[in-house]
């Protein structure tokens, strides 16, 4: 691992050239423009054993290090990310102090747009440069890390993304950080400490609406999920309203909302089985949407964002909320509790109604953990998503394709709607029967969204961490969500 990585001027780097595995099979072009690309091409072939398939790395010599491609009619962006993820890794061992990336030849018509390529090899080497090493103690043997960084590239366009890859890989690694923290240091009041100090450091206007304002506030769900914990619950909000705004962000406002369970026990559900451990992910939505908040600030996007992270812990005690509890939420909607476990949708649920009635956004994403049932129907592969409008989920849609944050849409009807409509209250936070488990999360959130305002929901229990070591992500946290709504947000500046 490195210190840390950034782009600048180079001196003495190690070249490291990008190779497209059809070039080894076709003789080499002629003409001097191409002579040192042939030259590395002619290298990849002499090494036994390479044939530049993506990910697939030889390190030459203390010079030059060659990373395979794959083939030119099959390179994506996600492609590049691997390689970046698999060159960082390689060269960990040999702990070069700058490297100079070429990338071979003319990229393909699909990946025409050379700063989106160095933002996703960029992308691939930040994530993948990542450990879990902070709780580490005096009974793990230290491995030093590797002096810092500097990634240089003749061509300026692919410069300037590898910069904007490192520095979108950086908020998805605070994301990850704040992600794999666990919940005797994670509460919802240390929560508040770090939105407060990343506040500070980026210029977001952070706001948070405590407990006894909750109350007030009539903040049913926030209030009967969190009131069990000794670290009380709250909203917090984190505004970016840029002074310039891109001509097409005008009368623009985005809400983005997280589920920010620093702990989810269950509550008088318990979590039996082994089904507890591992929920200090349960605020990994959150973590999603304070990560994307940092990357739309630091990037300085000019578009009006306000991030909300609804923080709680899911927890038992004399005064926690049982089963039966008929509670009423911020939209005066009731909701009987039927299960305690379904607790991020009662949290999301206040800060979505928050959300349209306070700021009145033009569209709004929720992220969050919600739910098994999405794990089992789309695995670790993609999320979940559910929207009420068509326009919005192309949005995320092309974000997703750009950023490699998969995405599957999935059904909303009434009849969904109308399986969410209990006996003695509005609502039941989850119904009797499992029909459709990840599709009555996304149902009984719509009761909390105005029918007119554009939303998308992103149910990301199954992608905002991983139990296996990955190309891009070690065990733990991926910061799933910070890429790919840092880039929908984007989107309304083209
Ligand atoms: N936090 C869980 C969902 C979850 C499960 C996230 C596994 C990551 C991995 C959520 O609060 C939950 O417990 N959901 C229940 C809902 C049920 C009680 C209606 C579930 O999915 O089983
Ligand atoms: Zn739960
Ligand atoms: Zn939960």
């Amino acid at each position: 691992m490195f210190k840390s990585i950034r782009v600048s001027r180079a001196s003495k780097p190690i070249v490291a050239a990008g190779i497209f595995s059809d070039d080894l099979k076709q003789k080499s072009s002629s003409g001097s423009t191409r002579k040192k690309r042939s030259e590395h091409v002619e290298t990849a072939r002499s090494r036994p054993g390479f044939r530049a398939e993506v990910g697939e790395v030889t390190i030459v010599d203390s010079q030059l290090v060659l990373f395979g491609l794959g083939s030119r009619s099959d390179v994506q962006h996600d492609a590049l990310r691997t390689a970046g993820g698999k060159l960082i890794r390689a060269l960990d061992r040999t702990a070069p102090k700058a490297i100079s990336i070429q990338i071979e030849g003319a990229l393909p018509d699909r990946i025409s747009d050379r700063t989106l390529a160095g933002r996703a090899l960029a992308e691939g080497i930040g994530l993948a440069n990542w450990r879990v090493d902070f709780f580490d103690g005096s009974a793990t043997q230290h491995e030093k890390p590797n002096a810092a960084l500097t990634l240089d590239s003749d061509d300026s366009s692919f410069k300037s993304g590898l910069k904007d890859g490192l520095e979108l890989a950086d908020s998805a690694n605070y994301a990850r950080e704040l992600a794999c923290t666990p919940p005797n240091i994670c509460n919802p009041t240390w929560m508040v400490t770090q939105a407060r100090k990343l506040a500070r450091e980026t210029g977001l206007k952070c706001t948070v609406i405590d407990f006894k304002k909750a109350q007030q506030l009539g903040m049913g769900g926030i209030v009967n999920v969190g009131k069990a914990s000794a670290s009380k619950p709250c909203l917090i909000i984190l505004e970016h309203k840029p002074q310039k705004i891109a001509a097409k962000a005008k009368k623009q406002k985005i809400a983005i909302v997280g589920k920010t369970i620093t702990y989810d026990t269950g509550g008088y559900s318990l979590k039996i089985s082994g089904g507890m451990k591992g929920m200090k992910n349960d605020k990994n939505g959150g973590m999603a949407t304070i990560g994307a908040m940092r990357a739309i600030a630091r990037r300085k996007v000019p578009v009006h964002v306000v991030g909300l992270l609804p923080c709680a812990e899911n927890m038992v005690n004399g005064e926690a909320y049982r089963p039966d509890d008929i509670i009423e939420m911020y939209n005066k909607v009731t909701v009987e509790v039927t299960n305690t476990d379904a607790e991020g949708r009662l949290v999301l649920a206040d800060a979505l109604a928050y959300a349209c009635d306070k700021l009145k956004p033009t569209a709004i994403f929720d992220t969050a953990t919600l739910t098994g049932g999405v794990v089992v129907a789309l695995g670790k592969w993609s999320a979940g998503v559910w929207s009420n409008d068509d326009p919005l989920f192309d949005r995320l849609q092309k974000a997703s394709d750009a950023t490699g944050e998969k995405i599957w849409r999935m059904p909303l009807w009434k009849e969904h709607k109308d399986f969410m409509r209990a006996k003695h209250a509005d609502l039941w936070n989850s119904a009797p029967a499992r029909d459709g488990h990840p599709i009555q999360g996304a149902a009984f959130l719509s009761f909390f969204v105005d029918d007119e305002t554009p939303w998308a929901h992103i149910d990301i229990a199954g992608t905002s961490a991983t139990d296996s070591d990955t190309d891009l992500h070690v065990s733990g946290p991926t910061g799933y969500g910070v890429r790919l709504l840092t880039e929908a947000v984007e989107s309304w500046t083209r």
